[in-house]
Order: structure tokens, then C-alpha cells, then sequence
């Protein structure tokens, strides 16, 4: 009978959709790529799931702005997010949407469960209230005082708001962490969250809203919609089909083996959902693990403070490879890193170019131009040969080893000393002497057969971190082979293969120009942000609504004598006549306007404009410089004096 593969389900956090996910973001889901994929290749059934956090006030308010319907919004943002982690090349199994129905669904049967065993209860949610944002803000979310999102005035508000009793699980909870020493990774996070929040008492957490309406509602009570983390939370089950007809997913892989996450939601992860788990009477994850932050200029990126790192753009200039090299080999896993272009370029060169580079470019020359492309048979071995041979089949084990306990630095580390190694074993070899001497050619061929050896295993070994280049270094070797039996011995090669030279696989930069390019890059970015007007004080909507914008038809145009920049225009507005002067002369003769709709300022106080009154401004676009200018029509037939909101 043939045996069960064991199973692995890892997990991504949902990501809020946001326009630009930064390399910030990629990373958690780049690190839970290179793992899954690990466990695939050392045979486990993987479960890799990431989705989307699509509920919430604020995407209801940006989609409102954009003038779209939140599932308009967020459905144009996740096709960006998906099309991000094809680009980094994330092998996903499964992408969960918080919108999906059977999420919203399961979502409701587990709110409306936890309500009638009595872990949820209603109650009112007193906080800080920002009424054009309409949001409430806890006081600690505040910003000076102020709302965090605008900068403007709150005020004390109450709102009624179901409540779930977190303080009664929490005894369980200290002692399953107690009980479970591996369940918070890394070791050091487990102290923060058992001594500065579980032991001091935990808060009830508000779960629903009724503020705002992008949300899940609340079956028994419609006014309600669940509110953020019961939403978000649960994906890691209905993903799997928990609460649905066919849960054989969730038979197979809950509990999961790690939620990967940030350090910033580590408290959810670790206080919440185990809690929530409880009360749903379901085993919990094996381990969440809380990653660092990546940093930039000393801090976190940030729209605002420019500084924000774009994978997009970076692929474009270093390829996909080296970004997830770096990210995964850089940044100490679970503690913060830094990110700056010129470590990254060095290291690219360094590792990536050089090492790696060279080894694979050394191996394949060398094999065309002494064996015509054909790969050896290894008929001449000497004793030197050993070492190479013997650290080639030790680093598999070693990779695993980093890679279970999410040392993924390390495990890099490991596979870069064979590469080290094989690079040295060339000079110590000197395969360009052995080819002068046509009695060493078996010896040459030997030489050159564990070369290709030791770059097979290492391909097969990188195939989760840089699945690309792993790709590209066996198309070079002539070998399909990408399995983990196949790293347990010395000669899976078979002697007579052929190879083939591709294109360098990672070019060396030159770092002093590239950092120039990219400094003028941003520099161009920073200057068409700067180059704009600066946006005016916000008004409330109360302010504009004083504004009576109308549609209006020129009936009658011509130029005032003397005054270069001025035009007259009758306008009728409604049936009513309107005399209006503006300065358009530059752009427009007077005929060109003439049977044109255009929209009216109509409720500002008329003046005198050269003798000649002018009751009301008619409406036009410009360039900072004034170089051009349009009047702002209207792209289809409206009767004049409709208004312009
Ligand atoms: O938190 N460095 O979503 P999100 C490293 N929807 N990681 C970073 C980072 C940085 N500079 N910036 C962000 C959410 N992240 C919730 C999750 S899960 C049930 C709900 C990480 O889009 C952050 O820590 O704000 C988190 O792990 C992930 O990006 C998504 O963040």
C-alpha cells in the first residue's frame, strides 16, 4: 500500500488591499513561498494559502471617494495583488478572499455560534469619533489628539457593538503556551505577549460595527457588521472549508503547521484567534512565527516619507531572483532588517554573480571546450575529491534542519558554503593544466564530471528560494531532475549528457552607476510629485456645497478692447441670461466658444472686470505654467443650469 504523504499547511497574512504593496509586504509572503515550496520538494502534501482583508471603514471611504462600490475597489486592487506575487513567483495553492461567499458565510455561523454559548454579548463601544472620516478611533490610535487618518478634531461617541469575552479564556490560554513552548516563535516574542498582555487581563474585543456597512452583517442583528479580526481571523479554516458541505481540506490540514506573520500582528495571532479557537472547540495552529520588520533609511517605509521600496520597479533593474535572494538571505529571520540599493547591489555581485555566477559559467566553458559539451564519465577520482563530495550530500540535511526550524538565512548559508566549496575544488584542481596534458584527460573529466555534480545538487537545493535560476542552471547541465532523492547521492548525472551555455545568470552590476540611475529614478519621481501645486487646506462638504456649479451654453462671444487676456461671454444659464468675462483669450478665439457647454461658477459675487460685470467664473483646467488650458465641459447633452456636484 502505498504511504500518505505527510501534510504542511502554511499560511501568509491577508493583505489589506492597498494600491502599492511594498517589498515590506512581500516578504512575509516571500518567506512562506521559499518554505512551502521546501516542503514540496522534501515530499510533504503542502497547503500554502494567502488571500486578501477586503472588509472595513476605510475601504468603504477610499471606495467611496474613487467613486466606485467597495467590491469595484477591491476587485481591481486584488488583480494587482495577484499579478504582484506572480511577478515574485508565489506558489500559492489556494488565495482566500474575505469577500468570497463561503468566507462570508462561515463567517456568520461562527459570529451567530459564539453569540448563543454566550462568548459574545452586546454592549456599547465608546471611543474617539471623526465625522467627515467616519471612523472611530481608539485612544492610543489617536495623533496628537487628532484623528490619525485627516489630522482633524474627534470627539467622545458611543456606538452599540457586540463584545467577545476574551478574559475567560485567557487562564487556558497562558497555560497551553506555558504547555507549548514552540507555539510563539521566535522564543523572544513569547515573553512580550504572555507578560505584557495576557498576564496583566485582557479587554473584551469589540467584533461588530455599525457605523459603516462594508462589512460581513450579522445575521441575528442587521445593523451590525463583524468587525475586523473574527472577519480576518477565520480565513486560516473557511479557507479550508470549515463551515461549508465539503470540509475534507480542513480534515486533512487543520491544524495548521505556522501562520506566518509580521511582529506587528503577532497579538492577534497569539491571543485572539488561539482564544477563538477555543470557543469554537478547535485544535490550535502548531506555531505562529513573528518576522521583523524590513526597514528602510532607518525606518518604516512610508508613502509619505517617500521612502517606500517597490518590487515592481526593482524586478525590472535586478530580476526577481536576486530580490528574493536578498530578502531571504539578508534580513535575520525574525528580527528586523535593513534595506538599502548599494547592500543589495553588493550583494547581488557578491553571491549571486560571483559565486554562483561564475561556478555555473567555469563548469559549463569548461565542459564545451575540453569535452565538446558532452558531460564525463568520473573514471579518475582522487582523494581531494572527497571533501567536495562529502559536503554535497551533508548540506541537504543541513538545509532541511535550517528550513524546519524557519532559519532561512542559515539554510542559504549552508547551500553557499558547497558553493564556496566547488569554486575552490577549480583551483585546487586546475582543470586548465589538466587539459594540457593529454594523459590527465580522465582526470580532467573527473574534475570537471563533480563539478556539474555538485551544481546539479545545488540547483535542486536553491529550486525553493530562487526557483528561476534553479531553472536556468539545470537547462545549462542538460538535466530535468528536480527532486530531493535526487540530492541523497553523487551521480545523477549520467555521463554523457550535454550540456548547454545560456546567458550569464546574473550579470555583475556596476554598483556606482546603477545607484546613480536609480537616485536619478527617484529624483525624477520626487520632482513630478513636487512639481504639482500643493493641495489646498480640506474643506468639510459643508464648504463645498456653498460652491453652485452649472452647466451653461455660450450664446454670445467677443474679445474687450484693450485687455489682451479677457473674453465677454453671454451665457444662458437655465433660460436666464448671464454676462461673464474671463481670461481665456490666450486659448480660445471667441468663435470656438460659441455653442460650447461649459460650467459656471454661478453664486460668486459679480465684479467689474475692465468696466465689464461679470456675474459668475466659468470653469477651466491649466498647467502650473499656463502654458495650456481647457474650459471643463460636460462629455454629454444636459439642459443648462443642471448642477455640478
Ligand atoms: O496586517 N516589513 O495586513 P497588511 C515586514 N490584514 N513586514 C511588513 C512590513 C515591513 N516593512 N510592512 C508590512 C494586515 N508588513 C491584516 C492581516 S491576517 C488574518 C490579517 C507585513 O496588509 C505585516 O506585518 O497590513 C503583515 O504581516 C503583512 O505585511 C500584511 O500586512
Amino acid at each position: 500500500m502505498c504511504e500518505e504523504k505527510k501534510t504542511f499547511y502554511i499560511t501568509t497574512p491577508i493583505y489589506y488591499p492597498s494600491a502599492n504593496l511594498h517589498i515590506g509586504n512581500t516578504y512575509t509572503t516571500v518567506a512562506a513561498d521559499a518554505i512551502a515550496r521546501f516542503k514540496r520538494l522534501s515530499g510533504y502534501d503542502v497547503m500554502f494559502l494567502t488571500g486578501t482583508d477586503e472588509h472595513g471603514q476605510k475601504i468603504q471611504r477610499i471606495a467611496s471617494e474613487n467613486g466606485v462600490t467597495p467590491k469595484e475597489y477591491v476587485d481591481k486592487i486584488v488583480a494587482g495583488i495577484k499579478d504582484l506575487w506572480e511577478l515574485m513567483n508565489i506558489s500559492y495553492d489556494k488565495f482566500i478572499r474575505t469577500t468570497d461567499d463561503y468566507h462570508v458565510k462561515a463567517v456568520q455561523d461562527i459570529f451567530t455560534k459564539l453569540y448563543e454559548q454566550g462568548d459574545i454579548y452586546k454592549d456599547s463601544y465608546e471611543g474617539w469619533y471623526c465625522t467627515p472620516c467616519e471612523s472611530f478611533w481608539t485612544e492610543t490610535q489617536l495623533v496628537e489628539e487628532k484623528c490619525p487618518d485627516c489630522g482633524r478634531a474627534v470627539e467622545k461617541a458611543k456606538e452599540e457593538a457586540y463584545f467577545f469575552k476574551m478574559s475567560k479564556y485567557a487562564e487556558r490560554l497562558i497555560e497551553y503556551i506555558e504547555a507549548n513552548p514552540e507555539f510563539i516563535q521566535p522564543e523572544s516574542r513569547k515573553n512580550e505577549m504572555v507578560n505584557n498582555f495576557l498576564k496583566p487581563g485582557l479587554q473584551d474585543l469589540c467584533v461588530s460595527r455599525t457605523s459603516f456597512d462594508w462589512g460581513i452583517p450579522v445575521e441575528f442583528d442587521k445593523g451590525h457588521v463583524v468587525y475586523v479580526w473574527i472577519d480576518a481571523l477565520s480565513n486560516y479554516i473557511t479557507a479550508l472549508g470549515y463551515g461549508d458541505k465539503n470540509t475534507h481540506l480542513y480534515e486533512k490540514y487543520w491544524p495548521a503547521d505556522v501562520h506566518l506573520i509580521g511582529k506587528d500582528i503577532l497579538r492577534f495571532h497569539t491571543i485572539y484567534w488561539p482564544i477563538m479557537l477555543m470557543a469554537l472547540d478547535l485544535p490550535l495552529p502548531k506555531q505562529v512565527f513573528g518576522h521583523g520588520w524590513l526597514l528602510v533609511d532607518g525606518g518604516k517605509m512610508s508613502k509619505s516619507k517617500g521612502n517606500v521600496v517597490d518590487p515592481v520597479i526593482l524586478s525590472e533593474h535586478f530580476g526577481v531572483d536576486a530580490i528574493r535572494y536578498y530578502l531571504l538571505r539578508e534580513i535575520p529571520f525574525g528580527s528586523d532588517g535593513v534595506f538599502t540599493n548599494e547592500t543589495f547591489i553588493k550583494k547581488i555581485n557578491s553571491d549571486l554573480a560571483n559565486d554562483l555566477g561564475n561556478l555555473v559559467s567555469r563548469t559549463v566553458t569548461m565542459i564545451e571546450k575540453y569535452f565538446d559539451g558532452v558531460i564525463p564519465a568520473p573514471t579518475a577520482t582522487e582523494s581531494i575529491d572527497n571533501e567536495l563530495i562529502k559536503l554535497a550530500l551533508e548540506t541537504p540535511d543541513l538545509v532541511e534542519k535550517s528550513v524546519d526550524d524557519f532559519k532561512l538565512p542559515e539554510a542559504l548559508s549552508h547551500i553557499w558554503t558547497l558553493i564556496g566549496r566547488a569554486n575552490k575544488y577549480i583551483d585546487e584542481t586546475t582543470p586548465w593544466i589538466l587539459a594540457k596534458e593529454e594523459d590527465k584527460k580522465e582526470r580532467l573529466g573527473t574534475v570537471l564530471y563533480n563539478l556539474a555534480e555538485a551544481l546539479r545538487i545545488t540547483s535542486v537545493l536553491i529550486s525553493p528560494f530562487l526557483p528561476d535560476t534553479s531553472d536556468k542552471i539545470r537547462e545549462q547541465l542538460g538535466v530535468e531532475i528536480c527532486t530531493w532523492d535526487s540530492v541523497a547521492s553523487f551521480d545523477g548525472i549520467s555521463a554523457g549528457t550535454k550540456v548547454k551555455k545560456g546567458q550569464i545568470i546574473f550579470p555583475r552590476i556596476d554598483v556606482e552607476a546603477k545607484l546613480l540611475e536609480l537616485e536619478a529614478l527617484k529624483k525624477e519621481d520626487q520632482e513630478e510629485i513636487q512639481s504639482m501645486e500643493p493641495i489646498k487646506p480640506e474643506i468639510t462638504i459643508e464648504d463645498f456645497e456653498k460652491v453652485d456649479l452649472r452647466v451653461v451654453k455660450v450664446l454670445e462671444c467677443e474679445a474687450i478692447k484693450g485687455a489682451k487676456k479677457l473674453l465677454k461671454l453671454k451665457v444662458d444659464l437655465g433660460g436666464e441670461e448671464r454676462q461673464v468675462v474671463s481670461g481665456i483669450a490666450k486659448y480660445y478665439k471667441p468663435e470656438d466658444l460659441v455653442g460650447k457647454s461649459v460650467v459656471l461658477v454661478a453664486n460668486l459675487k459679480p465684479v467689474k472686470l475692465r468696466g465689464e460685470l461679470s456675474q459668475g467664473m466659468i470653469l477651466a483646467a491649466s498647467t502650473d505654467d499656463d502654458s495650456n488650458l481647457f474650459t471643463v465641459s460636460i462629455p454629454g447633452e444636459l439642459p443648462t443650469g443642471s448642477q455640478v456636484r
